[in-house]
């Protein structure tokens, strides 16, 4: 059977660069210069979740921003009444839901879609009349996956947290099959697969290798990395290490 293959896009999370900034009140790092030189580097879409507690990216960021990211927004946030009417203000080309306690250090769990069906059916709805295309961070399981499709959202994101912090051979090795699976199986529901939380230059290669794959969501282990590098070498290499995941 020849397997069907996309070209796997780069989404980098600029939250984390932002939080450097938010530590210390500060008007740096520049967040419009870092976008330029991250689109310059192998970066399709720029992902930047405006929390309910703003405590990395901020309103007036959203606001600069949106007209000038050249590849696309893709603004991650809570299914709340606040976020919605943001997101039909700004009109970012894509929008991903992800659920959000405040305690939380970064986003812990897929959405609960089986509770929420019915109310994240209008949401989306809202969303994609407006024209923005909506993603629901999911865990990687059917039904999750057979929500979504019923939600209506074109896209998910399975999280891939428990693959990603795995601390056994055996547990890395089942999350990572819970991800294929999960990725041929909303592949084959119609919907467009992306992949994110977690990944990092050790780990992204398997998940890269993934054929149906659409778009892998990345930020902390680039930001880290880039103290090191700089931003656009840790975006080049990352994009490096998916590109060749590809093609092996
Ligand atoms: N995708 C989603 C939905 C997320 O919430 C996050 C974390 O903000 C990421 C991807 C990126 O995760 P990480 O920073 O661990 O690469």
């Amino acid at each position: 059977m020849v397997c069907e293959s996309f070209a796997l896009k780069l989404g980098i999370n600029i939250d984390h660069i932002a939080t450097i900034r938010q530590v210390r009140n500060t008007p740096y790092p520049d967040l419009v210069a870092a976008v330029r030189i991250i689109e310059a580097h192998g970066a399709d879409t720029i992902t930047l979740h405006l929390r309910e507690d703003r405590r990395h990216i901020q309103d007036a960021d959203v606001e600069t921003l949106r007209p000038l990211i050249q590849t696309a927004m893709n603004l991650e946030m809570a299914a709340t009444a606040e976020m919605q009417a943001i997101a039909l203000r700004l009109r970012p080309q894509a929008c991903c839901l992800v659920p959000e306690r405040r305690e939380e250090l970064t986003t812990e769990g897929g959405l609960d879609v089986l509770t929420h069906e019915a109310a994240l059916r209008d949401y989306c709805q809202v969303l994609s009349e407006a024209g923005i295309e909506v993603s629901l961070f999911i865990e990687p399981e059917p039904a999750h996956l057979e929500a979504a499709r019923r939600i209506g959202a074109p896209v998910v994101e399975l999280h891939t947290g428990r693959y990603a912090h795995a601390l056994t051979p055996a547990e890395h090795a089942k999350e990572l099959q819970r991800i294929r699976q999960a990725a041929a199986y909303g592949h084959q529901l119609g919907l467009i697969v992306n992949a994110g939380h977690g990944l990092d230059y050790s780990n992204v290669t398997e998940i890269a290798a993934i054929a149906v794959l659409n778009e892998l969501n990345i930020g902390h282990a680039i930001v880290a990395r880039a103290l090191f590098d700089g931003i656009g070498p840790a975006v080049a290499e990352m994009r490096r290490l998916m590109d060749a995941a590809r093609k092996a």
